[in-house]
């Protein structure tokens, strides 16, 4: 089976309830989409998105805590996500193991927990640009992708995000061949380790934007994007939903 296709919105530390507006627009505007559509607001936005989209977009976390409950203060749990009607949970994006130092063997332990809590988890790999400029970029990525995802990883209940640092935010992309090369490892990785690493789905992040969505969803291997900016607005995630 294909991996499903999937647009996922990190809408990062952006948005109070005012920006729920924005779904409706969206929703209006793409009544059916022809491919799973995340969104991932901040956690204080997550149980009203839920009933916002009433089903029609699965909602996410940005982050989860690696114990169930505890004496973790400012923490969420993955349990606490899906009380509140997420059904997945982003992992080990660069701004967290960058800001917070999070390491493979966490971002792995907390996708875990994910899972264990019945959470799709959308886990992040991706290099900075010394990295890349040192040519490290596919050792990084083979590295990242062997720590990060627990064994119990099905294609059912994980999702892998290639998002190069140097990337977001900053209107920058790979080229197709670069993507392509990254890809082509990540399918490869993913297909030797897991009996379903065929059916991953494997989304693309970093300054997706509306005119430049069509092209890299062309790319062999890429299943979708993860979108930071551009799925603040309607006018802009829309187009790249429509795109895949
Ligand atoms: O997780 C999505 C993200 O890091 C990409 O951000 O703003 O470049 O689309 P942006």
């Amino acid at each position: 089976m294909a991996p499903r296709k999937l647009a996922a919105g990190n809408w990062k530390m952006n948005g109070t309830l005012a920006a729920l507006a924005e779904i409706d627009r969206l929703l209006a505007d793409q009544p059916a989409p022809g491919c799973d559509v995340l969104v991932c607001p901040p956690a204080t936005l997550i149980h009203a998105l839920t009933a916002r989209a009433s089903g029609r977009i699965a909602v996410g976390g940005q982050d989860c805590h690696a114990n169930a409950s505890g004496a973790h203060t400012g923490d969420i749990s993955a349990a606490q996500l899906l009380d509140a009607g997420a059904s997945h949970v982003i992992l080990g994006h660069s701004e967290r193991r960058a800001d917070h130092g999070e390491t493979d063997a966490q971002v792995r332990a907390k996708a875990e927990a994910a899972h264990k809590a019945g959470l799709v988890a959308v886990i992040c790999v991706g290099e900075t640009e010394a990295q890349r400029d040192a040519g490290q970029t596919l050792d990084l990525i083979a590295s990242q992708l062997a720590g990060s995802i627990p064994e119990g990883a099905t294609a059912a209940n994980t999702v892998i995000a290639y998002e190069p640092v140097w990337a977001i935010g900053t209107g920058r992309t790979p080229t197709t061949d670069q993507i392509a090369e990254v890809y082509a490892l990540m399918r490869d990785r993913l297909s030797a380790r897991f009996a379903d690493g065929a059916e991953m789905a494997l989304l693309y992040g970093g300054s997706v934007k509306p005119g430049n969505a069509a092209e890299i969803f062309s790319i062999a291997h890429v299943n979708g994007a993860l979108v930071g900016g551009a799925s603040l607005k309607a006018s802009d995630f829309g187009p790249i939903v429509a795109a895949l």
